[in-house]
């Protein structure tokens, strides 16, 4: 089975003046459809660079990220924001929402992007909205929502286009622990549903451990690490 990403041989390094500061070296891993990876270690270890290379977000020096079977780095500029747009969906820790958008429209935007005409997204907006427990709540705007409810908003967002990929840098970062819970559910149940894969940046032992796979950035590299040796520490 294809991986929905797959990154190879990875390495990234910052220039801060003349000295280039390695952040990521050799880094190898993979996401199949339908799972769930759980990407830890601690601040400034390098998990949302690896995130952002993924994304496209940053350009790839060293080494491949292959995007459902392509190969990102042999893509321009414009055709690595096609296939991000099409294959991506993006949840971060602040939500992101465009406070000038009411929730349909801000859900809406992958689609609006894509070039998808208004009468096909009200569907599926009406569908994601109940999915998320929002139904209803379409005109609103997000400054009348609670954190947990833009989180959902966001993650509707996230999942609207229908994305091989999903990519949440710490999704429950800036919720209670009930609403990350809620949040946590919510998330895995529709990416099992549309058997995406997706890509977690967690803090939490207790999200960790609700993932297929546990991935740790340390120094640099990459290792995987099994659920039950898995000690909330300092150390991330
Ligand atoms: N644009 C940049 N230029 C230079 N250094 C950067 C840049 N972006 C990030 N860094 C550095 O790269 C390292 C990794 O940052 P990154 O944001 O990937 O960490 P992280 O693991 O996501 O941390 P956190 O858990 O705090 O979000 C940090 O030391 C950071 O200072
Ligand atoms: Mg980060």
């Amino acid at each position: 089975m294809t991986p929905a990403i797959r990154t190879t041989g990875l390495s990234h390094a910052y220039m801060s003046g003349q000295a280039k500061t390695t952040i990521l070296h050799d880094v190898s891993m993979e996401v199949a459809p339908g799972q769930t990876v759980a990407l830890i270690g601690r601040s400034g270890s390098g998990k949302s660079t690896l995130l952002n290379l993924i994304s496209g977000l940053e350009p790839i020096g060293t080494g491949d990220v292959v995007l459902n079977g392509e190969s990102m780095k042999s893509l321009n500029d414009h055709q690595r924001t096609l296939l991000r747009g099409r294959q991506i969906g993006f949840i971060y820790q602040s939500f992101n929402l465009i406070p000038t958008l009411s929730v349909a429209d801000n859900i809406a935007l992958p689609l609006a992007l894509a070039g998808s005409k208004a009468a096909q997204q009200n569907h599926r907006i009406a569908e994601l909205l109940t999915a998320v427990g929002l139904e209803g709540r379409n005109r609103d705007y997000p400054d009348r929502l609670s954190g947990g409810e833009q989180q959902r908003v966001a993650i509707a967002r996230a999942l609207i286009h229908k994305p091989a990929l999903i990519l949440a840098d710490e999704p429950t970062g800036n919720l209670d622990a009930n609403s990350g819970r809620q949040v946590m559910q919510l998330l895995n149940d529709l990416v099992s549903q549309q058997n995406s894969a997706m890509l977690l940046v967690t803090h939490s032992m207790e999200v960790a451990r609700g993932a297929d796979h546990i991935l740790m950035l340390e120094s640099g590299g990459i290792r995987r690490v099994e659920p039950d040796t898995l000690t909330q520490s300092a150390a991330w």
